[in-house]
């Protein structure tokens, strides 16, 4: 039988994600987030900056209808991919592999001095939405590793699993080939709920990333059949795929990325 090419035929590559987990410890929050989310990447007087049309993409899709709780999968030092979800879900579960991106997230929690200044990000999703206030309704920041059979920590979610997961640029740049992140793709749905909702983006012909001057991060370079193919090899089924192409001057020298796909895909 001919297997489609996001099935995970071999044994897990096992040297190749501890590699890219020994490319982790180097992950610079505060330049990571300087990179990818401030101008241009993040022009709000734009509308084919990359940033207000992930949000576009996010308020689209959570404002569809969902219930209770929003896990973000891989959540990094960043919380823009869950305002959306802030108003829908009453509680919203942020994650992330490294301690330090954990503790960036805790520190905008906390008000920290210092901590990056999210409220440009705020204020365009309320715009959206069309209301003045913001309902922040995430409290938790967990520990995740999408290659462990059981990514979180015991406990963390209902015993059905979470209405929702949302994750951002994560799978592709934490696995070393398609068929590891066809594994974390199946692995990232056993958390939700039969009938729950998987809202991906994602980075397409990516083959690295920089998370620090001289930290260079692979990723494994997608394009759009191979990510719908792992969807179905995970058992969940395409609800809607868009796709960004990066105009020249959002191509800053901190990737090789050429395109975001944004998937919406439900667990039958
Ligand atoms: C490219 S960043 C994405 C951050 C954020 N979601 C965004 O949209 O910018 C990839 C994230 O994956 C996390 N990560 C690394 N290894 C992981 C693993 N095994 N399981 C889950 N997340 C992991 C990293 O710590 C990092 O925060």
């Amino acid at each position: 039988m001919e297997r489609s090419q996001g099935e995970a035929k071999e044994p897990p590559n096992r040297e190749g994600i501890a590699a890219i987990a020994r490319c982790y410890q180097g992950f610079d929050p505060a330049m990571y987030l300087r990179y990818n989310y401030t101008p241009p990447r993040a022009d709000f007087t734009r509308t084919d900056s990359i940033v207000p049309w992930k949000l576009a993409c996010l308020h689209q899709a959570f404002t569809e209808g969902e219930s209770h709780t929003l896990v973000d999968v891989g959540s990094g030092p960043t919380l823009y991919q869950v305002l959306s979800g802030c108003e829908v879900f009453g509680r919203v579960v942020l994650t992330d592999f490294l301690e330090a991106n954990r503790r960036e997230l805790q520190r905008w929690l906390a008000g920290e001095q210092g901590s990056f200044d999210w409220t440009p990000y705020l204020q365009h999703v309320c715009q959206l939405e069309g209301r003045r206030a913001f309902p922040l309704t995430f409290q938790l920041v967990l520990p995740i590793d999408v290659h462990q059979p059981c990514p979180l920590p015991p406990g963390s979610l209902p015993a059905s699993g979470a209405d929702c997961l949302v994750s951002s640029f994560c799978l592709e740049s934490v696995s070393p080939d398609v068929a590891s992140f066809t594994a974390a793709l199946r692995r990232m749905g056993s958390l939700l709920r039969p009938g729950g909702h998987v809202l991906l983006i994602g980075a397409l012909g990516e083959s690295y990333y920089m998370a620090a001057p001289n930290v260079r991060i692979p990723v494994v370079p997608l394009d759009e059949a191979q990510v719908c193919s792992s969807l179905k090899v995970s058992g969940l089924s395409l609800l809607r795929l868009c796709v960004y192409t990066l105009p020249p001057d959002m191509r800053v020298g901190v990737d090789d990325v050429s395109g975001i796909f944004f998937v919406k895909a439900r667990k039958p």
